[in-house]
This record gives structure tokens, sequence and C-alpha cells, in this order.
């Protein structure tokens, strides 16, 4: 199967399980693990941060984030469609009585810094206090630069936010920028870096921040059951990935490129954008089900929506890109008949 419905999908390679199979261990929590105490000291080195947590995924890390961030009765600010606000089951609200205030997000990615300045409540009593901007990075694929980051920085440093990333897929976003990873993370002051995305580790995520924050954040882990003990085997899989999957995201940028110019091209298919690792397309003339169907018979799978999402990752080949652009090809004319 050529998957395409997301860079969540790709299965560790012989050389990432046998360095797991080799792993030290030991009790994570009682912080014994040889591995994570690697993987976190290196994700917090790489960003700039104090400390990093591993943690089980994105979705943990951002929710230790937001409560490290926020108490009972705050508010984060965030975009309309990130996955923080949209994607996490409303964890925020759920277990830490976080009141979220979302804003809509710009055709760039971004959010309009006015509008979310127009958004911090004053300081009274009617008011949830608002503590947190959350942005994302890639968002959709889309990279948001750095001068904006910067902007966001002075911003939430004015009004005395904390800002955090949520950066399920900034090593994309570096390799697009041709920047490193940690002139990303200075402009925040936590850091959500996903290893099982595009860089392809099976399972993981590190969330990295300031000492107190990370010995913060470590409790909430501990209380949302996601002290894992011997998980070094996992984290050993993490490191691998950020040693040998970097640079090569920069090709999974280039077949989503060639994806959309040979997509672009057939009658039937609009392309809505491309960015990174992530195209968007639609289908002028059939239901996306019946597309979907027809290229599951030729082995490769999307997911069907009225614009629908394709990424790229480590287990889509060079070769496979004209494979799909011709099964595209095949199935438009078989279904336009
Ligand atoms: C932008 C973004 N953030 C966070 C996550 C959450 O990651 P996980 O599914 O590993 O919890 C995802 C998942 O796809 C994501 O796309």
């Amino acid at each position: 199967m050529i998957d395409l419905r997301s860079d969540t999908v790709t299965r560790p390679t012989e050389a990432v399980r046998q360095v797991m199979a080799k792993a030290d261990v030991g009790d994570d929590v009682y912080g014994e693990d040889p591995s994570i105490i690697r993987l976190e000291a290196r994700v917090a080195a790489m960003l700039g941060k104090e400390q990093g947590l591993y943690v089980a995924s994105g979705v943990q890390s951002n929710l230790l984030a937001l409560l490290c961030h926020c108490q009972r009765g705050d508010e984060y600010i965030v975009g309309q469609d990130y996955h923080t606000y949209k994607y996490e089951g409303g964890g925020a609200a759920v277990l830490g009585s976080i009141q979220p205030q979302p804003v809509q997000v710009e055709a760039d990615g971004s959010l309009d810094l006015q509008r979310v300045e127009s958004v911090i409540k004053p300081k009274d009593l009617h008011f949830a206090r608002s503590r947190l901007l959350s942005l994302e990075n890639t968002h959709g694929g889309k990279v948001i630069g750095l001068d904006y980051l910067s902007q966001a920085r002075a911003l939430s440093d004015r009004r005395q936010l904390g800002l955090h990333l949520d950066g399920a897929r900034m090593m994309n976003a570096a390799v697009a920028l041709q920047c490193e990873a940690i002139d990303i993370a200075t402009y925040f002051d936590s850091v959500s870096l996903c290893l099982s995305k595009g860089l392809g580790a099976p399972v993981g995520s590190v969330l990295s921040g300031s000492k107190d924050f990370i010995e913060e954040a470590r409790h909430w882990r501990k209380m949302l059951g996601g002290g894992m003990r011997q998980a070094g085997i996992l984290a050993a899989a993490g490191e691998y990935v950020l040693d040998h999957h970097v640079t090569r995201l920069a090709d999974d940028h280039a077949h989503a490129q060639q994806l959309a110019e040979g997509l672009g091209e057939l009658e039937g298919v609009s392309l809505h954008g491309v960015a990174t690792n992530i195209l968007y397309i639609g289908f002028d003339r059939h239901d996306p089900q019946v597309v979907a169907a027809a290229l599951k018979e030729k082995h490769i799978l999307i997911s069907p929506a009225a614009k629908t999402r394709l990424v790229t990752h480590l287990d889509v080949h060079a070769e496979d890109v004209p494979y799909v652009v011709q099964c595209f090809a095949e199935v438009m004319a078989s279904l336009a008949v």
C-alpha cells in the first residue's frame, strides 16, 4: 500500500528496529532509563531549552503544556483549526478547566496578531485570565516564518502571555526554512516536537521548556498515566530518527511538489495548495469516497474529504510518485466513462 492519509502511518525501518532491540533501559518513573535521559537532554539542547520530557504522544505533550502554563479559570488563545483546539478532545477544558479562546487561522497558517491582541481579556473579575498563546508550525503543511514568530514573541512579552509551540512537524518547518530547529524554538517558552510523524519513529513526542516547567509537566504526566517505565526502547527509536531522518524531510517536500504538479494537470482534480509534505486536492466531478475506493484497488490509500489531504513521508518513495499520478489519471478516466 502507498498510504497518503498521514505521515503518522510510517513503520519503523529495519535499522530503527535494531536500535530499539538493543536499547539500554531502566525505570523511567525512577528517572533511571538511560535512553530516555539521553533523548530528553538531546532534544532540550537541540531546541535551546533547559529540559525535555519524553511523552506518549503529541496530544499528551500539548495537554501537559497547557496544564503547566494555565491554571483553572485561565484561558489560552489558539487557532480555530489548530490541533490543540480542534483535535485534542477539548482536553485542556475537560482536564484543566482551561478555557480556549479560538481565533480564525489566516491563509498562511498563522494568526493575525492584532486579532490575537483584541481577544486578550482585561484584568477584570468578569473574565477568564488570558495566559497563553498557542501556535502551530507547520499548520496544514504551511510554514510560519521567523519574522512572524519574533512578532508573536514581542506581543507575548508585552501582554505577559506564555508562548507554546505545537511543533508536531517543526522539523519540516526547519528544513523548509533552511534553519536550525533552535531558530524556531527560541521564540517559545515551550515546544512540543513529535518523533512519530514525518521523522518516522513508531511512538513519542518530547515536550521541552524551563526546568521548573518540565518538573511540573512530569508531575502531570504521571497523574495522567504517562509514566511509561522501560520506554527507552521507544526513546532509542526517537534518537535514531533525529540522527538519520531529518534532512531527508526535504525529499518528502519534493515528492509533495511533484505530486501536486502531476495531479494538478489531471481533468477532474483541483489542487487547493501544497506546502512542505502536505497537499490538498478536490475532485470536481466525483464523490471522493468513490475515488478513494477505486484508488484502494490500486493499493493507494487516501482519506476522502471535500478537500482531500495527501501527505508524503518516509514510506512514500520517489518511484511511488509517478505511479500515484498514473493511478489517479486511470481512476479519473474510468470514472468519467
Ligand atoms: C499538528 C499536530 N499536532 C499534534 C498532533 C497530535 O499527535 P498524536 O496523534 O501523536 O497525539 C497531531 C497529529 O497528527 C498534529 O497533526
